[in-house]
């Protein structure tokens, strides 16, 4: 496994929409250990493949440490596919460095993604974890915490 460099922003592997993963094997698991180094390393809560250079959709999140429930999570090809609620948190970005914002985020998140293993995944989450898991969703598509704060002053 191997720390990766993170990209920042205006990097512009983090504007582009990402593309399916499609192939699960031995480039992709390198990438996944590589992810989960690095994340932790800069001691993040989640990391999309984006932010490492890859413009894939692969996600990895690990909320227990700030939020004291889940555990290590590996999303592939990561849909939301129901959300509940609004609620405003202060969030920060790997790619953004000294950086923080307040946004709007869904309270609660239903996600339909694939394992490493290729086994279907069906999350419900709350809290920091769906917090977690829509920024990093976001990072999929191109769109950073910057771009929502941009967003929600428009709509002032
Ligand atoms: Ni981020």
């Amino acid at each position: 496994m191997a720390v990766m460099k993170i990209k920042t922003h205006p990097a512009k592997v983090l504007k582009q929409v990402a593309s399916a993963v499609k192939d699960i094997g031995g480039s992709t698991q390198r990438l996944i250990d590589d992810m989960i180094e690095t994340m932790y390393e800069a001691e993040g809560i989640g990391l999309a493949a984006p932010q490492v250079g890859v413009s894939k959709r692969l996600i990895v999140v690990d909320t227990s440490v700030k939020d004291n429930v889940g555990g290590l999570m590996v999303i592939i090809n990561p849909e939301i596919v129901y959300s509940e609620g609004d609620i405003l948190s202060t969030e920060g970005c790997l790619s953004i460095p000294e950086f923080s914002a307040t946004v709007e985020r869904k309270a609660m998140l239903f996600v339909r993604g694939v394992d490493r293993d290729g086994k279907p995944l069906e999350i419900d989450a709350a809290r920091l974890l769906a917090r977690a898991l829509q920024h990093e969703i976001d990072h999929l598509n191109g769109v950073l915490l910057l771009d929502k704060v941009n967003m929600e002053d428009k709509k002032q």
